[in-house]
């Protein structure tokens, strides 16, 4: 019998790409995916739980699932609620406390017994339920067993190829919940990186944690660093686009400014979290740079590839933070002039060093006024690049859906959103479009050539 399964994803890209394997790992117990909880024989929330709001977002959102399962309990449908991801890594305990009736509590480093634990949970659907949990950490084993085909990603496609951290950011949980830094081998990333080209990937995106610590065995034995790896990946026939995200300041090196410079399908835009601009904040959060290494950093990018622009993560309100630090953050973001960013209130979690930290906590108000005056700074920024693409010919990479409005939607090297008329056989491709509007959040935009006949 056909089942259908309901994916929801919190989190990073490496949730989203956890989701696309589950999605093939389910496919062969008869499960196809839905977008409609409700229909679903099998519900799952992928989660995060890099600050208190994501993780706690999940137990509102078990309570639904729970409703609509007795929903449809009542028209003698069976269903099953798992869940997977960073919060089941790190609170095993307190989901099935919370949320006693889930099924499948199952962590990020255990997805290839994804299948085995549904099935004996299909079994088990009568009467009490008993948590089936799993979470160990074996990364070889999970990547050894997930399948390479078959993620039906399209034309922009994300390939883990490192997983973990070994940093200890004072602040930060994912060292935690993903475990210790590992590494793929660089004959793995190839292979599926064939793999996602050969089902229609014009582009690709390596995603770790923290992807410019990989240091991957390669074929002739040696171990091989993330610029290698970009220049392999880069050389696939039929790969157009190439970025890599998120990488930590402290490990870009020479190679990989060089890999900038030399591998021309590598887009110009660097996702660099910089956290904050004052020394004192981030040697306590223990980031082991300072402002002005990251500066030099970006300024030698820049030096290898001059139409080069970054984006970056920020938190705010960290405990001591001050006035003058935090002007010391907004004085760094003046100077780089970042292109797009992700900031955040500082959040205290469980089991981190910061969390002890509760004496020199910053009021909740300074962190809104903070965090307020930082976004205005970067919205600024954001919008003021998008403005400087006002009349240029930008190629874009349209999307694999067509929006309800029949427009197609892209992405530009700096990913910025674009809005365009175009036809529908371009979904997926990349083509020339001339920027005739920029807003803050995205462009819109005219195709330029369509040498192709019209017909299909
Ligand atoms: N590996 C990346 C970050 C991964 S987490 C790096 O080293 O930069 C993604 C972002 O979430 C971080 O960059 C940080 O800005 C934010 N973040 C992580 N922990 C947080 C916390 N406790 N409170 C607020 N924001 C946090
Ligand atoms: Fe977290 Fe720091 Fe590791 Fe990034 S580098 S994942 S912020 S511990
Ligand atoms: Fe969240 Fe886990 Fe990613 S905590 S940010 S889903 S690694």
């Amino acid at each position: 019998m056909e089942k259908r399964v309901f994916i929801k994803t919190f989190g990073c890209q490496m949730n989203v790409y956890d989701s696309t394997k589950m999605l093939s790992l389910l496919r062969p117990l008869g499960y196809t995916e839905t977008e409609t909880a409700a229909d679903a024989d099998l519900m799952l929330l992928n989660t995060c739980h890099i600050r208190e709001k994501a993780a706690e977002k999940v137990y509102s959102d078990l309570g639904r699932l729970r409703d609509l399962r007795l929903k449809r309990e009542k028209i003698g449908k069976a269903t099953l609620i798992g869940v997977t991801g960073c919060v089941a890594q790190a609170e095993q305990d307190e989901v099935t406390r919370r949320a006693p009736y889930v099924d499948v509590v199952l962590g990020p480093q255990s997805y290839h017994r994804l299948p085995e634990l549904v099935a004996a949970a299909e079994e088990k659907h009568t009467g009490k339920r008993p948590n089936l949990i799993a979470a160990d950490f074996t990364p070889e084993s999970k990547f050894d067993q997930l399948p390479m085909a078959g993620s039906k990603q399209g034309s922009s496609a994300f390939l883990t190829i490192q997983e973990g951290c070994d940093k200890f950011c004072t602040f930060c949980v994912v060292p935690y919940t993903r475990g210790a830094e590992y590494s793929r081998t660089a004959a793995a990333v190839l292979e599926e990186a064939r793999i996602l080209i050969a089902e229609g990937a014009v582009e690709i995106t390596l995603l770790g944690q923290n992807v410019n610590a990989y240091h991957g065995l390669a074929a002739d034995g040696t171990s091989w660093g993330l610029a290698q790896l970009l220049h392999a990946v880069a050389a696939l026939p039929g790969l157009q686009r190439l970025r890599y995200t998120t990488s930590h300041p402290r490990d870009v090196d020479t190679a990989l400014i060089e890999a900038h410079r030399d591998i021309l399908i590598l887009q110009p835009l660097l996702h660099l979290p910089v956290q904050s601009g004052a020394d004192k904040i981030l040697s306590a959060m223990n980031r082991k740079h300072t402002a002005a290494e990251y500066l030099d950093t970006i300024a030698a990018l820049r030096r290898a590839r001059p139409d080069i622009a970054f984006s970056s993560d920020f938190i705010v309100g960290y405990p001591g933070e001050t006035d003058a630090d935090f002007e010391a953050t907004l004085e760094l973001v003046r100077l780089v002039e970042f292109v797009g960013a992700y900031s955040f209130k500082y959040s205290p979690r469980p089991g981190t060093p910061a969390a002890e930290l509760a004496a020199t906590s910053v009021p909740e108000a300074i962190k809104d006024a903070r965090l307020a005056a930082l976004q205005e700074l970067l919205q600024k920024q954001q919008y003021s690049f998008n403005q400087r693409a006002l009349g240029t010919e930008q190629e874009v990479l349209f999307s694999d859906t067509e929006r309800s409005d029949g427009m197609l939607f892209g992405k530009t090297a700096y990913l910025q959103s674009v809005i365009v008329e175009a036809p529908a056989r371009l979904r997926g491709r990349i083509e020339r479009v001339h920027i005739e509007h920029a807003g803050t959040n995205s462009l819109k935009g005219r195709l330029i050539i369509n040498e192709e006949p019209l017909a299909a």
